[in-house]
């Protein structure tokens, strides 16, 4: 059964495929509880298994909620609370685990650490969040835009300000993969890793590099930016300097198309990336973005177990 490791991997047909499903289990359960089962309960007695090296509120909400809809169940574990934190090997953890669990979550910080475990593991493995990647959070973007929008995000312009950083790269794949255009603003010292944007470039993406933030933002569909400083990043000064002029402010949002989508998937620091008057504002889309979590998670996981 496969893994969920990256967009790039999985592929247009499947992140559509994905897409559609979120979309619909969305609608079919409207107004129902949080934690109760859709009508279906596609994974009754699965249990997931979620592996956090880095903090969470979100992620490890979701998959939770995720599997409790799904009809499953979820175990959350912390690394330190796991032998994995006082040295047992990812291999070792990865088989044991397959036995007792029908899939694992990990947020971990070198990439190397998920593709060892997926490796490792008979059960499949789901990216929750790489030192280079978050394919779950763009999922979830993609989600709030098709809402909001009420159509494909293909033929959309999206710009990214600010840091290119794990966030970043998941959305240039998805550029890609879904066909809408990219603007890419960050200064040069923080541009996102040049593989993402070959590979993407490789696929015909519509990648632009606009260092000009206003210039960026022109008539784009959707504005998206995250914080400046990542989980494990430690040039936290150097980044509030150089990063500065690609802060998101109503200024930037009016030079967008009228209707767009300003996006962020949290947590923010307001008065940095992101103005309060942005992030609180009318065209802020971030507490559907973050409640899309659960929908595009639910959809990954019954691809991953074959139920898609
Ligand atoms: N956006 C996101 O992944 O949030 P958490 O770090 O809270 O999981
Ligand atoms: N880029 C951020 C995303 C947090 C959800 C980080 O890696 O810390």
């Amino acid at each position: 059964m496969p893994s969920f490791l990256d967009l790039g991997e999985t592929g247009a047909v499947a992140v559509r495929a994905i897409l559609d499903a979120a979309h619909a289990r969305k609608a079919a359960r409207a107004g129902r509880p949080k934690g109760a089962p859709d009508d279906d309960a596609p994974l009754a007695g699965h249990v997931l298994a979620s592996i956090f090296e880095k903090s969470s509120t979100r992620t490890r909400v979701s998959f939770d909620i995720a599997m409790r809809q799904l009809g499953g169940s979820a175990i959350t574990l912390s690394s330190g609370d796991m032998q994995l934190g006082r040295g047992e090997t990812v291999e070792d953890t990865a088989a044991v685990l397959s036995r007792y669990v029908d899939a694992i979550a990990i947020r971990t910080d070198h990439h190397a650490k998920l593709t060892a475990l997926a490796r490792a593991a008979s059960v499949p493995v789901v990216n929750g969040l790489t030192d280079d990647t978050h394919p779950c959070q763009i999922l979830a973007d993609v989600l709030t835009v098709e809402e909001r929008r009420g159509k494909p995000v293909a033929g959309t312009t999206w710009t990214w300000l600010g840091d290119g950083n794990n966030v970043c790269h998941s959305l240039i794949e998805a550029a890609a993969l879904l066909g809408f255009t990219l603007r890419l603003s960050t200064p040069p010292a923080y541009d996102p890793d040049a593989r993402f944007v070959r590979a993407a470039e490789a696929m015909d993406a519509k990648i632009e590099v606009v260092r000009h933030p206003q210039e960026a933002v022109e008539g784009a569909d959707v504005v998206v930016t995250d914080t400046w400083v990542s989980m494990g990043d430690r040039d936290r000064n150097k980044r509030l300097v150089a990063l500065a002029p690609f802060q998101v402010t109503e200024e930037l949002m009016r030079a967008a198309a009228p209707d767009a989508l300003f996006l962020h998937c949290l947590p923010a620091h307001r008065g940095e990336e992101v103005t309060a008057e942005v992030i609180d504002g009318p065209q802020s889309a971030i507490f559907d973005e973050a409640e899309n979590r659960v929908h595009a998670q639910k959809a990954v996981l019954l691809w991953c177990l074959g139920r898609i």
